[in-house]
């Protein structure tokens, strides 16, 4: 998810478009630049771009009088999907160097087969970006289409994948001082102005300029001159867009409209898990795009390695892992694991989980695992992250940037990265070993996950009137067992995080053994029950605490069920493989937690004491 901004028009292109990329910051920040019509000079088009966030580059760069008045150009700021953060990678790039530039946002899925058929047709590249095939398809329709729109179009004929994306020309070889998009899947919106046209790829770039905006739709192109806006699709035809006008401030713009981060963030979930699938599962076929593995029969243990909500991914990855790879799984705390001095060697895979990468006790376990010459991989959601750049493999969650403290689609993508990648390695083993029939059936409920996220997000009634109970509380607790107790580990940890209520979570077959001393008239209890070999023991657990005067809540995939009907409330979750209810589960408790603090008037996107990346140990 990246910041793209373009404008064509009277002012100073420049600070248009650095005050526009500031605006956008929040949806990438690795790296950022700009191309600027040169029309007073012999360079015709001027490209500056930095790693870094804009303050420490790409400002100083315009600074140093590299800005040039221009009055037509195109910025981005970045978050990496392919290609290290680096001046090389960032946008906007070029074909052959000052005739086109370009700026996208999304992932090309087929950019390597077309980065092969391209070079062999002698385009150079000059970047590890996905991004930079789309400038060579433009070189190469430029030179048969002589027009920037038509070359757009049939560039767009051959991307698989998310793109929103804007290219301009040099004034030196353009008839016409203008700028033209395209958009799949990837957010794009026009600004309409006075003399003067803007393009971004979200609302807070335009809005001090202008709140009357066109939302393109998938399949448009648009072409953009100071005085003239036209949408057109792929075979020429003009189309109408409705011009609306936007009610939002700047900063409730960077939200989306909605009043925190974190419930946006909740609510990209469905589309964050089409990210993180995006180009790696295709008819019950995982291609993880040439990334090399150990051979899992070297392998003799394998860790998950991480901290808070992170850590509580690994729980729920590794006995999936065990059972399909065959191989003693556990999931360890980043902050204990280095110090209990843990047997490792060559024979011993370490997986890493990290949404920022940065976490010091995560990467100092990394750097232990890397002395002691182990296999690691790190799932991480930020490209060219510390542990991005040491561990043997990385693969990205791809979930866009997280704003909020709380981790709720980073926790999901993680989830669903790890069980994919389990069912991908269960695959490795020798034929007669494998789980076959529990792979496919995983990987053949992947592509419908976020379809059912969506229904549970449509509906949180139920959830609503918990979290009403549960805000009155000091206390809470949360139960489960199996899986089910991994969601209550992460369910009690958001909404302590940011509801500041003290919640416990216990595996519910433990409670007899002292904890049900604290179970008291009316005290919440979250019952957690998704795992049908468990459901009658749940049952019988809940029947416990309510004995005892707790008022429960049960979190099922079963609303009908036994343990739905001896319980208080209920919030049905979708019922889909046991296996991946965390991901349903979590997300009820996320919105759980939410709510309550909403109701607690708590800060929510940055609650006291917290810090997104936690870099010290
Ligand atoms: C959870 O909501 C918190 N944001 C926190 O527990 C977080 O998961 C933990 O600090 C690990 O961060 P990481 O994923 O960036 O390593």
């Amino acid at each position: 998810m990246c910041g793209l901004v373009g404008y064509v028009g009277w002012r100073d292109a420049a600070e248009v478009l650095l005050a526009g990329l500031r605006r956008l910051e929040y949806r990438g920040y690795d790296s950022a630049g700009v191309a600027l019509a040169d029309e007073e000079s012999e360079i015709g088009l001027r490209v500056l771009k930095k790693a870094g966030n804009i303050d420490d580059g790409l400002e100083k760069l315009l600074k140093n009088g590299s800005s040039n008045g221009s009055h037509l150009g195109i910025g981005h700021t970045r978050w990496a999907t392919h290609g290290e953060p680096n001046d090389r990678n960032a946008h906007p790039h070029t074909d052959c160097p000052d005739e086109l530039a370009l700026v996208h946002n999304g992932i090309i899925e087929n950019h390597q087969s077309l980065r092969k058929w391209l070079s062999g047709l002698g385009h150079e590249f000059t970047s590890d970006v996905d991004t930079e095939v789309i400038c060579h398809l433009m070189e190469h329709y430029l030179q048969d289409e002589g027009d920037l729109s038509q070359a757009l179009a049939r560039s767009c004929e051959h991307l698989e994948g998310a793109y929103a994306v804007a290219v301009v020309q040099s004034p030196l070889g353009a008839n016409e001082r203008e700028i033209v998009a395209a958009r799949k899947d990837s957010l794009l919106v026009v600004g309409l102005g006075d003399d003067e046209n803007f393009l971004a790829s979200d609302v807070p770039a335009i809005l001090p300029y202008t709140r009357r905006v066109m939302y393109l739709e998938n399949g448009d192109f648009v072409r953009l001159t100071a005085d003239d806006v036209t949408v057109f699709r792929s075979d020429g035809r003009r189309v109408d867009r409705p011009v609306t006008e936007v009610q939002w401030d700047p900063v409730q713009a960077q939200r989306d409209g909605y009043p925190h981060f974190m419930l946006k963030e909740i609510e990209e979930q469905p589309a964050a898990w089409e990210s993180a699938l995006r180009g790696r599962l295709s008819g019950g076929e995982v291609d993880l795009q040439g990334l090399q593995f150990p051979a899992l029969e070297d392998i003799e243990h394998i860790y998950f390695v991480a901290c808070g909500t992170s850590y509580h991914a690994g729980m729920a990855a590794a006995p999936l892992w065990e059972r399909l790879l065959q191989i003693p799984a556990s999931a360890e705390i980043g902050s204990e694991f280095r110090y209990r001095q843990p047997l490792l060697g060559e024979d011993t895979l370490v997986v890493f989980i990290s949404q920022s990468g940065e976490t010091a006790d995560t990467l100092a376990s990394l750097d232990l695992a890397i002395e002691e010459n182990c296999p690691t991989i790190c799932v991480t959601n930020v490209v060219g992250s510390s542990m991005a750049r040491r561990a043997d493999n990385v693969i990205y969650t791809q979930a866009g940037p997280e704003i909020s403290v709380a981790s709720t689609k980073t926790y999901t993508t993680q989830l669903l990265i790890l069980f994919l990648l389990a069912c991908h390695l269960g695959r490795q083993l020798p034929h007669g070993q494998q789980h076959s029939e529990t792979c496919d059936r995983l990987l053949a409920a992947m592509p419908s996950l976020s379809d059912l996220e969506r229904q549970l997000l449509n509906d949180t009634t139920e959830i609503g009137s918990a979290a009403e109970r549960i805000a009155d509380w000091e206390d809470s607790f949360f139960i489960g067992r199996g899986l089910d107790y991994v969601s209550a580990l992460e369910g009690q940890l958001k909404l302590k995080e940011i509801s500041y209520i003290h919640a416990e979570a216990y595996p519910a077959g433990e409670l007899k053994h002292g904890t049900m001393a604290l179970i008291e008239e009316g005290v919440p209890v979250v019952a957690i029950s998704t795992q049908p070999q468990l459901r009658d023991k749940m049952a019988s657990n809940v029947e416990e605490v309510r004995a005892r005067g707790a008022w429960v809540v049960a979190v099922t995939d079963q609303p009908e069920g036994e343990v739905a009907r001896r319980s208080d409330a209920v919030i049905p979750v979708p019922d889909s493989e046991p296996e991946l209810s965390p991901l349903f589960v979590g997300t009820a408790l996320q919105v759980l937690a939410y709510r309550a603090a909403v109701l607690r008037d708590c800060p929510i996107d940055k609650p006291r004491n917290l810090a997104k990346s936690v870099t010290v140990e």
